[in-house]
């Protein structure tokens, strides 16, 4: 049994996510209050307090962080202390109290700027590409990834980076087909995660989406996941619109 820590514990991500823990040993933390996590050691706190954080991080084995503003239109001064100062401090906690493993919810914003600009025809997005984030929001997340690289290259906990696509319950929109992960895909992603032997890596979190532009070929081999959604099922169900992604470049200006 592992002792785990999930944060944004309250959030629509980790409800999805907690079927996946079951049997492991688990607390959970949020600014707001958790529930439905029965058995748990849930606290309230904000993870960027390094008081809260050093206690929340003691004596776990890994910490699955979604604790985030998970907003594309959000501003830097409503990203800087969730996605940025609680990411510093989470990670220097888990460092000095050796945990072993971060799995880390990053964002396909981190690089939407490649799927707004169009892809050519038939070309999935590699992970290994430089970012291109979308937004203020996936610039976030790129700044998250690069921190947990240098907390894992240095000796740290080990870091897998998810860069999430649209986590629903069903696609509701044609942007959606190209990058859903379905809540059982995100169960099965994550615990491989968990398991795997990796120091850093960065992999798309998306279902085996037949209109897929994100390749997720090294979460395949590397963590050994093996997803079986396709949003191709809701095709002919879904209405025009871009699932989110990137919609927030142009009006970034005027929003701030
Ligand atoms: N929902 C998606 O489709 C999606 C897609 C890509 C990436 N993500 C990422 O997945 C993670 C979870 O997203 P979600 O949709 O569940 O968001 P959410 O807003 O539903 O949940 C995030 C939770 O984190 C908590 N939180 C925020 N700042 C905190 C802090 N400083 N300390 C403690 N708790 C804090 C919030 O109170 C909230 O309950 C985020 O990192 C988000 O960026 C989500
Ligand atoms: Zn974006």
């Amino acid at each position: 049994m592992t002792a785990v820590l999930v944060t944004g514990a309250a959030g629509k991500v980790a409800g999805m996510l907690r079927p996946a823990l079951a049997g492991q040993v688990l607390r959970v933390v949020d600014t707001r209050d958790v529930t439905g996590w029965d058995g748990a050691d849930a606290r309230t706190g904000d993870l960027a307090d390094p008081g809260f954080t050093a206690t929340a991080v003691e004596g776990m084995d890994a910490i699955v962080h979604l604790a985030a503003n998970p907003h594309p239109g959000a501003t830097w001064p409503e990203l800087r202390g969730p996605n940025a100062d609680a990411v510093v401090t989470l990670l220097d906690a888990a460092w000095r109290a050796g945990v072993a493993k971060v799995v880390l919810a990053s964002s396909v914003h981190a690089v939407g700027g490649y799927v707004a600009d169009g892809l050519p025809a038939g070309t999935l997005l590699d992970p290994a590409w430089p970012a291109r984030p979308c937004c203020t929001y996936g610039s976030s997340k790129v700044f998250a990834e690069a921190y947990a690289r240098s907390v894992a290259d240095g000796g740290g906990p080990s870091v897998v980076c998810l860069r999430l696509g649209g986590v629903v319950p069903r696609p509701t929109d044609t942007g959606n087909l190209l990058g859903w992960l379905s809540p059982g895909d995100l169960r099965l992603l994550v615990r491989a995660a968990l398991a795997a032997d990796v120091r850093y890596g960065c992999y798309f979190g998306v279902s085996a989406n037949t209109r897929g532009v994100f390749d997720y070929a090294n979460a395949v081999t590397e963590l050994g996941y093996r997803p079986e959604s396709d949003s191709e099922a809701y095709a002919a169900d879904v209405t025009p619109g871009d699932g989110g992604l990137c919609r927030w470049r142009d009006e970034r200006v005027a929003v701030g």
